[in-house]
């Protein structure tokens, strides 16, 4: 009996850390789909270059040179910054972490 529930609770844990592992791998897919086709009113690859999303942009900085921490990408999300759009009104705030997540994951 003492050996089942402690199968049950090694069980319990490899299911949970495995859960925690897809949801932070979808946040990773959906920045990733958003940096590159979705993200309104303009996806992010129109106007920067980033390897890992085949983005070839050229209006804005390679942020695969500048490789930006998470509050420079949420600063220029938020207020905009040049020729880039605000992101504040046409995200969801999940919607910018995920870009965030993502962009400091493939350039840090
Ligand atoms: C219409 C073109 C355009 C789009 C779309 C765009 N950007 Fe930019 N971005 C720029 C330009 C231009 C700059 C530089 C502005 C300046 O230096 O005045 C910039 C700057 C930045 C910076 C650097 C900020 C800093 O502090 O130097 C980051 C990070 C960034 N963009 C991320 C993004 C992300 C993430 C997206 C998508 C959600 C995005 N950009 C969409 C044009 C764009």
């Amino acid at each position: 009996m003492k050996k089942l529930s402690s199968l049950l609770f090694s069980a319990t844990l490899l299911t949970s850390s495995s859960l925690v592992f897809a949801t932070d791998a979808e946040q990773l897919e959906q920045g990733k789909m958003l940096f590159s086709s979705t993200a309104k009113p303009i996806a992010c690859s129109v106007c920067h270059t980033l390897e890992d999303a085949g983005a070839t942009g050229a209006i804005g900085p390679v942020l695969d040179e500048l490789k930006p921490d998470a509050d420079r990408i949420r600063k220029a999300m938020m207020d905009g910054m040049g020729a880039m759009p605000s992101f504040a009104d046409s995200l969801e705030e999940s919607e910018r972490e995920a870009i965030i997540e993502y962009v400091v994951k493939v350039t840090q």
